[in-house]
Protein backbone atom coordinates (compact mmCIF):
# COMPACT_ATOMS: atom_id res chain seq x y z
CA UNK A 1 0.00 0.00 0.00
CA UNK A 2 1.16 3.47 -1.11
CA UNK A 3 1.69 5.65 2.32
CA UNK A 4 1.40 9.29 1.53
CA UNK A 5 3.84 11.79 3.22
CA UNK A 6 4.20 12.10 7.26
CA UNK A 7 2.94 15.49 9.31
CA UNK A 8 6.66 14.22 11.24
CA UNK A 9 8.66 15.23 7.39
CA UNK A 10 6.63 19.02 7.17
CA UNK A 11 8.43 22.00 8.34
CA UNK A 12 5.59 23.81 10.95
CA UNK A 13 7.18 26.50 13.28
CA UNK A 14 5.69 29.88 12.87
CA UNK A 15 2.74 28.17 10.19
CA UNK A 16 -1.01 27.86 10.24
CA UNK A 17 -1.86 24.74 10.07
CA UNK A 18 -5.33 23.39 8.74
CA UNK A 19 -5.90 19.90 9.87
CA UNK A 20 -8.81 17.77 8.87
CA UNK A 21 -9.68 15.93 11.99
CA UNK A 22 -12.37 13.10 12.14
CA UNK A 23 -14.50 14.55 14.85
CA UNK A 24 -17.39 13.10 13.71
CA UNK A 25 -18.45 11.41 17.46
CA UNK A 26 -21.66 9.88 18.60
CA UNK A 27 -23.98 12.81 20.28
CA UNK A 28 -26.40 12.28 23.09
CA UNK A 29 -28.57 15.12 23.77
CA UNK A 30 -26.13 18.02 22.99
CA UNK A 31 -23.47 15.76 24.60
CA UNK A 32 -20.26 13.68 23.15
CA UNK A 33 -21.56 10.54 23.75
CA UNK A 34 -17.68 8.57 23.19
CA UNK A 35 -14.98 10.74 22.47
CA UNK A 36 -12.82 8.09 20.83
CA UNK A 37 -11.90 10.20 17.92
CA UNK A 38 -11.19 13.54 19.84
CA UNK A 39 -8.71 11.55 21.92
CA UNK A 40 -7.36 9.36 18.58
CA UNK A 41 -6.82 13.23 16.92
CA UNK A 42 -5.12 14.52 19.84
CA UNK A 43 -1.42 13.08 18.86
CA UNK A 44 -1.31 15.48 15.75
CA UNK A 45 -2.27 18.37 17.11
CA UNK A 46 -0.03 17.69 20.53
CA UNK A 47 2.83 17.17 17.25
CA UNK A 48 1.85 20.53 15.51
CA UNK A 49 1.86 22.23 19.03
CA UNK A 50 5.08 20.89 20.12
CA UNK A 51 6.78 21.46 16.54
CA UNK A 52 5.84 25.14 17.07
CA UNK A 53 3.07 25.85 15.37
CA UNK A 54 1.55 29.33 15.32
CA UNK A 55 -2.37 28.29 14.47
CA UNK A 56 -3.52 25.13 14.17
CA UNK A 57 -7.51 25.18 12.95
CA UNK A 58 -8.90 22.18 13.42
CA UNK A 59 -11.82 21.63 11.31
CA UNK A 60 -14.34 18.59 10.88
CA UNK A 61 -18.38 17.70 9.98
CA UNK A 62 -20.34 16.18 12.85
CA UNK A 63 -23.41 14.24 10.85
CA UNK A 64 -25.20 14.67 8.44
CA UNK A 65 -27.38 18.13 8.56
CA UNK A 66 -29.80 18.80 6.03
CA UNK A 67 -32.21 20.73 7.47
CA UNK A 68 -31.75 24.57 9.38
CA UNK A 69 -33.15 22.55 12.95
CA UNK A 70 -29.83 20.32 11.84
CA UNK A 71 -27.98 23.13 12.61
CA UNK A 72 -28.23 23.38 16.33
CA UNK A 73 -28.17 19.71 16.15
CA UNK A 74 -24.97 19.35 14.85
CA UNK A 75 -22.95 22.60 16.16
CA UNK A 76 -19.28 21.45 16.94
CA UNK A 77 -19.26 23.28 20.10
CA UNK A 78 -19.66 20.25 22.42
CA UNK A 79 -16.90 18.68 20.33
CA UNK A 80 -14.77 21.95 20.73
CA UNK A 81 -15.26 22.17 23.75
CA UNK A 82 -14.20 18.69 24.40
CA UNK A 83 -10.99 19.24 22.42
CA UNK A 84 -10.58 22.08 24.80
CA UNK A 85 -10.65 19.96 27.50
CA UNK A 86 -8.41 17.41 26.36
CA UNK A 87 -5.75 19.57 24.96
CA UNK A 88 -6.09 23.05 26.46
CA UNK A 89 -3.82 25.93 24.49
CA UNK A 90 -5.03 29.36 22.88
CA UNK A 91 -3.37 28.09 19.21
CA UNK A 92 -5.96 25.66 18.52
CA UNK A 93 -9.45 26.77 16.99
CA UNK A 94 -11.89 24.37 16.23
CA UNK A 95 -13.87 25.59 12.90
CA UNK A 96 -17.96 25.12 12.75
CA UNK A 97 -19.13 21.83 10.68
CA UNK A 98 -17.63 21.76 7.49
CA UNK A 99 -21.32 20.28 6.35
CA UNK A 100 -22.76 23.17 7.04
CA UNK A 101 -21.41 24.48 3.82
CA UNK A 102 -23.29 23.04 0.77
CA UNK A 103 -19.83 23.19 -0.65
CA UNK A 104 -18.31 20.74 1.87
CA UNK A 105 -19.80 17.20 -0.02
CA UNK A 106 -20.30 18.69 -4.14
CA UNK A 107 -16.26 19.44 -3.05
CA UNK A 108 -16.34 22.66 -4.46
CA UNK A 109 -13.48 24.71 -4.98
CA UNK A 110 -14.58 28.23 -3.66
CA UNK A 111 -15.13 26.24 -0.57
CA UNK A 112 -11.50 24.50 -0.46
CA UNK A 113 -10.49 27.98 -1.14
CA UNK A 114 -12.19 29.45 2.55
CA UNK A 115 -10.69 26.42 4.41
CA UNK A 116 -7.49 26.97 2.87
CA UNK A 117 -7.20 30.94 3.33
CA UNK A 118 -4.33 32.13 5.78
CA UNK A 119 -3.22 28.61 5.92
CA UNK A 120 0.20 27.39 4.87
CA UNK A 121 -0.37 23.56 5.12
CA UNK A 122 -2.80 21.16 5.21
CA UNK A 123 -2.64 18.18 7.61
CA UNK A 124 -5.21 14.95 6.97
CA UNK A 125 -5.51 12.73 9.82
CA UNK A 126 -9.35 12.17 9.05
CA UNK A 127 -9.12 8.66 8.16
CA UNK A 128 -12.60 8.10 9.25
CA UNK A 129 -13.88 10.40 6.62
CA UNK A 130 -10.85 9.29 3.75
CA UNK A 131 -13.33 7.54 1.85
CA UNK A 132 -15.34 10.73 1.13
CA UNK A 133 -13.81 13.62 -1.59
CA UNK A 134 -14.90 16.46 0.38
CA UNK A 135 -13.66 19.76 0.08
CA UNK A 136 -12.19 19.53 3.35
CA UNK A 137 -10.86 15.89 2.33
CA UNK A 138 -9.98 15.91 -0.96
CA UNK A 139 -10.51 19.60 -2.15
CA UNK A 140 -8.27 21.62 0.14
CA UNK A 141 -5.30 19.27 -0.52
CA UNK A 142 -5.16 20.67 -4.27
CA UNK A 143 -4.47 23.91 -2.54
CA UNK A 144 -2.07 23.70 0.12
CA UNK A 145 0.92 21.41 0.75
CA UNK A 146 -0.59 18.40 2.14
CA UNK A 147 0.52 15.63 4.53
CA UNK A 148 -0.93 13.20 6.44
CA UNK A 149 -1.67 12.62 10.16
CA UNK A 150 -0.67 10.24 12.70
CA UNK A 151 -3.62 9.25 13.31
CA UNK A 152 -4.09 8.68 9.40
CA UNK A 153 -0.84 7.03 9.06
CA UNK A 154 -1.55 4.64 11.74
CA UNK A 155 -4.80 3.57 10.35
CA UNK A 156 -3.70 2.86 7.19
CA UNK A 157 -0.45 0.53 8.79
CA UNK A 158 -3.09 -1.41 10.79
CA UNK A 159 -5.95 -2.28 8.72
CA UNK A 160 -3.00 -2.65 5.81
CA UNK A 161 -2.55 -5.90 7.80
CA UNK A 162 -6.23 -6.97 6.35
CA UNK A 163 -5.23 -6.64 2.65
CA UNK A 164 -2.21 -9.12 3.06
CA UNK A 165 -2.07 -12.84 3.72
CA UNK A 166 -4.44 -13.04 6.29
CA UNK A 167 -5.36 -16.12 8.61
CA UNK A 168 -9.14 -17.95 7.87
CA UNK A 169 -11.28 -18.14 8.57
CA UNK A 170 -12.19 -14.47 7.86
CA UNK A 171 -15.37 -13.29 9.62
CA UNK A 172 -16.95 -9.83 8.69
CA UNK A 173 -19.72 -8.81 11.05
CA UNK A 174 -21.86 -5.85 9.05
CA UNK A 175 -24.59 -4.10 10.73
CA UNK A 176 -25.41 0.24 11.14
CA UNK A 177 -27.52 2.67 10.32
CA UNK A 178 -25.18 3.81 6.73
CA UNK A 179 -27.49 0.61 4.75
CA UNK A 180 -26.93 2.86 1.60
CA UNK A 181 -23.27 3.04 1.61
CA UNK A 182 -22.15 -0.16 2.89
CA UNK A 183 -24.02 -1.96 0.79
CA UNK A 184 -22.13 -1.42 -2.49
CA UNK A 185 -19.17 -2.03 -0.43
CA UNK A 186 -19.94 -5.32 0.46
CA UNK A 187 -20.86 -6.34 -2.81
CA UNK A 188 -17.31 -5.25 -3.76
CA UNK A 189 -15.22 -6.78 -0.94
CA UNK A 190 -17.62 -10.07 -2.02
CA UNK A 191 -15.51 -13.25 -1.48
CA UNK A 192 -12.41 -11.28 0.74
CA UNK A 193 -14.19 -13.24 4.01
CA UNK A 194 -15.43 -16.88 4.59
CA UNK A 195 -17.93 -15.18 6.33
CA UNK A 196 -20.47 -12.44 6.65
CA UNK A 197 -22.74 -12.23 9.10
CA UNK A 198 -25.40 -9.28 8.52
CA UNK A 199 -27.77 -7.67 11.66
CA UNK A 200 -28.96 -4.17 12.54
CA UNK A 201 -30.71 -2.13 10.11
CA UNK A 202 -28.75 -3.38 6.95
CA UNK A 203 -30.41 -6.96 7.94
CA UNK A 204 -33.76 -4.88 8.26
CA UNK A 205 -33.14 -3.28 4.53
CA UNK A 206 -32.74 -6.47 3.49
CA UNK A 207 -35.05 -8.34 4.38
CA UNK A 208 -37.86 -8.51 1.08
CA UNK A 209 -34.69 -8.11 -1.27
CA UNK A 210 -31.13 -8.99 -1.02
CA UNK A 211 -29.21 -7.35 -3.40
CA UNK A 212 -25.78 -9.35 -2.24
CA UNK A 213 -24.66 -11.19 -5.15
CA UNK A 214 -22.33 -13.80 -2.70
CA UNK A 215 -23.87 -15.73 0.44
CA UNK A 216 -23.89 -13.64 3.70
CA UNK A 217 -25.75 -15.22 7.22
CA UNK A 218 -28.88 -13.22 7.83
CA UNK A 219 -30.70 -13.37 11.29
CA UNK A 220 -33.13 -16.11 11.95
CA UNK A 221 -34.44 -14.05 14.35
CA UNK A 222 -35.12 -10.96 15.79
CA UNK A 223 -36.84 -8.62 18.72
CA UNK A 224 -39.54 -6.65 17.40
CA UNK A 225 -40.83 -3.45 18.39
CA UNK A 226 -43.94 -1.81 17.52
CA UNK A 227 -42.74 1.60 17.23
CA UNK A 228 -39.46 3.02 16.77
CA UNK A 229 -39.57 4.02 20.56
CA UNK A 230 -37.18 2.68 23.40
CA UNK A 231 -40.21 1.58 25.55
CA UNK A 232 -41.99 -0.18 22.38
CA UNK A 233 -43.98 -3.27 22.66
CA UNK A 234 -41.36 -5.65 21.66
CA UNK A 235 -41.08 -9.39 21.63
CA UNK A 236 -38.63 -11.54 20.25
CA UNK A 237 -39.75 -12.85 16.57
CA UNK A 238 -38.48 -15.12 13.93
CA UNK A 239 -36.95 -12.95 10.92
CA UNK A 240 -39.21 -12.90 8.82
CA UNK A 241 -42.20 -13.23 10.77
CA UNK A 242 -42.54 -9.50 11.96
CA UNK A 243 -45.87 -8.56 12.40
CA UNK A 244 -47.08 -5.49 9.42
CA UNK A 245 -45.71 -2.19 10.78
CA UNK A 246 -43.17 -3.61 13.03
CA UNK A 247 -38.92 -2.44 13.42
CA UNK A 248 -36.05 -5.42 14.21
CA UNK A 249 -34.71 -3.55 16.43
CA UNK A 250 -31.75 -6.30 17.36
CA UNK A 251 -31.03 -9.59 16.35
CA UNK A 252 -32.45 -12.09 18.56
CA UNK A 253 -30.84 -14.59 21.11
CA UNK A 254 -30.50 -17.46 18.65
CA UNK A 255 -28.92 -15.27 16.10
CA UNK A 256 -26.99 -13.68 18.47
CA UNK A 257 -25.80 -18.03 19.28
CA UNK A 258 -24.66 -18.43 15.78
CA UNK A 259 -23.18 -14.88 14.96
CA UNK A 260 -20.92 -15.72 18.35
CA UNK A 261 -20.10 -19.23 17.00
CA UNK A 262 -18.87 -18.24 13.78
CA UNK A 263 -17.33 -14.97 15.44
CA UNK A 264 -15.79 -17.97 18.19
CA UNK A 265 -14.45 -19.71 15.38
CA UNK A 266 -12.59 -16.89 13.25
CA UNK A 267 -8.83 -16.32 12.85
CA UNK A 268 -9.77 -12.68 11.42
CA UNK A 269 -12.51 -10.69 12.30
CA UNK A 270 -14.07 -7.09 11.50
CA UNK A 271 -16.95 -6.09 13.10
CA UNK A 272 -18.62 -2.64 11.96
CA UNK A 273 -21.71 -1.52 12.86
CA UNK A 274 -23.97 -2.35 16.29
CA UNK A 275 -26.69 -4.92 15.71
CA UNK A 276 -29.97 -2.95 16.87
CA UNK A 277 -30.61 -0.08 19.08
CA UNK A 278 -27.92 -0.42 21.34
CA UNK A 279 -28.30 3.17 22.83
CA UNK A 280 -31.33 1.36 24.50
CA UNK A 281 -30.82 -1.24 26.96
CA UNK A 282 -33.67 -3.43 25.69
CA UNK A 283 -32.45 -3.34 22.30
CA UNK A 284 -28.58 -3.75 23.13
CA UNK A 285 -28.04 -7.57 23.46
CA UNK A 286 -26.83 -8.15 20.16
CA UNK A 287 -24.55 -5.75 19.56
CA UNK A 288 -23.17 -6.65 23.31
CA UNK A 289 -23.23 -10.77 22.23
CA UNK A 290 -20.98 -9.10 19.33
CA UNK A 291 -18.62 -7.01 20.83
CA UNK A 292 -18.19 -10.33 23.85
CA UNK A 293 -17.64 -12.47 20.78
CA UNK A 294 -15.00 -10.16 19.15
CA UNK A 295 -13.21 -9.49 22.83
CA UNK A 296 -12.93 -12.99 23.69
CA UNK A 297 -11.85 -14.40 20.69
CA UNK A 298 -7.72 -13.74 21.61
CA UNK A 299 -6.45 -15.94 18.97
CA UNK A 300 -8.01 -13.85 16.00
CA UNK A 301 -6.65 -10.69 14.46
CA UNK A 302 -9.51 -9.08 15.13
CA UNK A 303 -10.43 -5.13 13.87
CA UNK A 304 -13.72 -3.37 15.82
CA UNK A 305 -14.13 -0.25 12.85
CA UNK A 306 -16.89 2.77 13.11
CA UNK A 307 -18.10 5.60 15.76
CA UNK A 308 -20.92 3.35 17.26
CA UNK A 309 -19.38 -0.21 17.06
CA UNK A 310 -16.49 1.43 18.90
CA UNK A 311 -18.79 3.23 21.54
CA UNK A 312 -20.53 0.20 22.17
CA UNK A 313 -17.00 -1.90 23.21
CA UNK A 314 -16.19 1.31 24.97
CA UNK A 315 -19.02 1.04 26.78
CA UNK A 316 -18.91 -2.49 27.65
CA UNK A 317 -15.28 -1.87 29.04
CA UNK A 318 -13.87 -3.92 25.92
CA UNK A 319 -11.69 -1.99 23.97
CA UNK A 320 -8.57 -3.22 24.68
CA UNK A 321 -9.27 -6.60 24.26
CA UNK A 322 -9.47 -6.60 20.40
CA UNK A 323 -6.16 -6.18 18.40
CA UNK A 324 -7.07 -2.37 16.62
CA UNK A 325 -9.58 -0.36 17.12
CA UNK A 326 -9.95 2.06 14.03
CA UNK A 327 -11.49 5.12 14.42
CA UNK A 328 -12.95 4.41 10.61
CA UNK A 329 -16.17 2.63 9.97
CA UNK A 330 -16.97 2.98 6.13
CA UNK A 331 -13.50 4.04 5.19
CA UNK A 332 -12.51 0.85 6.46
CA UNK A 333 -14.77 -1.12 4.58
CA UNK A 334 -13.48 0.86 1.60
CA UNK A 335 -10.22 0.16 2.00
CA UNK A 336 -10.50 -3.26 2.42
CA UNK A 337 -12.15 -3.33 -1.31
CA UNK A 338 -8.03 -2.19 -1.95
CA UNK A 339 -9.05 0.89 -3.22
CA UNK A 340 -7.29 3.81 -2.37
CA UNK A 341 -9.56 6.24 -0.59
CA UNK A 342 -9.85 9.58 -2.37
CA UNK A 343 -8.81 11.59 1.00
CA UNK A 344 -5.52 9.87 0.79
CA UNK A 345 -4.87 9.74 -2.48
CA UNK A 346 -4.68 13.72 -2.66
CA UNK A 347 -1.76 13.70 -0.15
CA UNK A 348 1.85 13.30 -2.06
CA UNK A 349 3.82 9.77 -1.42
CA UNK A 350 6.33 9.89 1.10
C1 LIG B 1 -18.23 8.23 9.73
O1 LIG B 1 -18.74 8.44 10.82
O2 LIG B 1 -18.33 7.15 9.14
C2 LIG B 1 -17.42 9.30 9.09
O3 LIG B 1 -17.27 10.38 9.96
C3 LIG B 1 -18.03 9.72 7.78
O4 LIG B 1 -19.32 10.21 7.96
P1 LIG B 1 -20.35 10.18 6.72
O5 LIG B 1 -20.70 8.73 6.50
O6 LIG B 1 -21.53 11.00 7.15
O7 LIG B 1 -19.64 10.74 5.52
MG1 LIG C 1 -20.20 6.65 11.45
Amino acid sequence: MRLPRSVRDADVAEKTVLVRADLNVPLDGGRVADDTRIRASLPTLELLLAAGAAEVRVCSHLGRPKTDEDRARYTMAPVEARVQELLPDPRIRVLENTRFHPGETANEEAFAQELAEGCDLYVNDAFGSAHRAHASTEGVARLLPAYAGLLLLSELEHLGRLLGEIERPFVLVSGGAKVEDKLGVLEHLGGAADTVLIGGKMAEQVRMENPLSFPVELPVDVVGAAAFAEDAESRVCGYDDLPEGWLGLDIGPETRKRFAEHVAAARTIFWNGPMGVFEWPRFAEGTKAVAEAVAANRDAFSVVGGADSVRALNELGLADRVSWVSTGGGASLELLEGKELPGVAAIPSA
